[in-house]
């Protein structure tokens, strides 16, 4: 449907503003219900914008933080996106947020997409906030145009808010927030930085299927936040 650009001069600018307009947007909602629920993406990207959300003040037990997606690993693993969050985000003020874990201890992500689903909707959902990246592949969270998966993840009318995906262009198996609840966010975020992305994501929109590119699924279907920096 749209797309809204907030553009910075540098990666600096992009924290300092983004992690107060996300801390207003969680102040609000728990002002209007009490809580508030905030989906975030892994990779190397939102690292500094962790940082400086960890040391804002808001009545952080109030919030639920959990992600767009995760690797099918344990907690521990160097390549889990809740032990990027867990030791990047919840510090400092933000220690004493709630965190919805999107892996349990099941050998295969497949078999734990329904105890996934109900720890996503017994907290504040739809998301108040989804905060997507991008690869350059076109995939955000983990709806990958390579994985066998990706159509039923692109489904609208699938029920369950979750699904596990098997990438062929990236280790591990996933559990992933499906189009359809990312979607439903009021407030949806791609954060993404560097000249090379803004044109892969400039390049998906104009000349790709959403199959193709996953993120041009979301960009159709909401209005998106684009927070970039060169
Ligand atoms: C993941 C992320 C993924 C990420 C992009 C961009 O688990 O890897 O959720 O969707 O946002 O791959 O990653 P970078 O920020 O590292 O480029």
């Amino acid at each position: 449907m749209s797309i809204v650009l907030d553009e910075y001069a540098n990666s600096d600018a992009l924290v300092s503003a983004f992690s107060h307009k996300l801390a207003s947007i969680l102040k609000q909602s728990i002002s209007q219900k009490g809580s508030a629920s905030i989906a975030v993406s892994g990779g190397s990207t939102p690292k500094p914008l962790f940082q400086a959300l960890s040391q804002i003040s808001l009545p952080w037990n109030k919030v639920y933080i959990t992600l767009a997606d995760d690797r099918w690993v344990d907690a521990t693993h160097e390549a889990s996106n809740e032990k990027l969050v867990k030791e990047n985000l919840m510090i400092n003020e933000a220690s004493a947020a709630n965190f919805v874990s999107l892996v349990t201890d099941d050998g295969d992500a497949k078999n734990a997409e329904s105890t996934i689903a109900k720890r996503i909707q017994s907290i504040d959902f739809p998301l108040d906030i989804v905060i997507l990246g991008m690869g350059e592949d076109g995939h955000t969270a983990s709806l990958f145009p390579c994985s066998e998966q990706i159509q039923e993840g692109l489904n609208l009318q699938r029920k369950l808010p979750v699904i596990a995906t098997q990438p062929t262009s990236a280790p591990h198996q996933r559990m992933s927030l499906s189009l359809a609840s990312i979607v439903a966010s009021p407030h949806i975020f791609l954060h993404i930085t560097g000249d090379k992305k803004r044109a892969v994501l400039e390049t998906a929109l104009a000349n790709h299927s959403a199959i193709e590119k996953p993120i041009k699924a979301v960009c159709d279907n909401s209005t998106v936040n684009l927070v970039w920096a060169p």
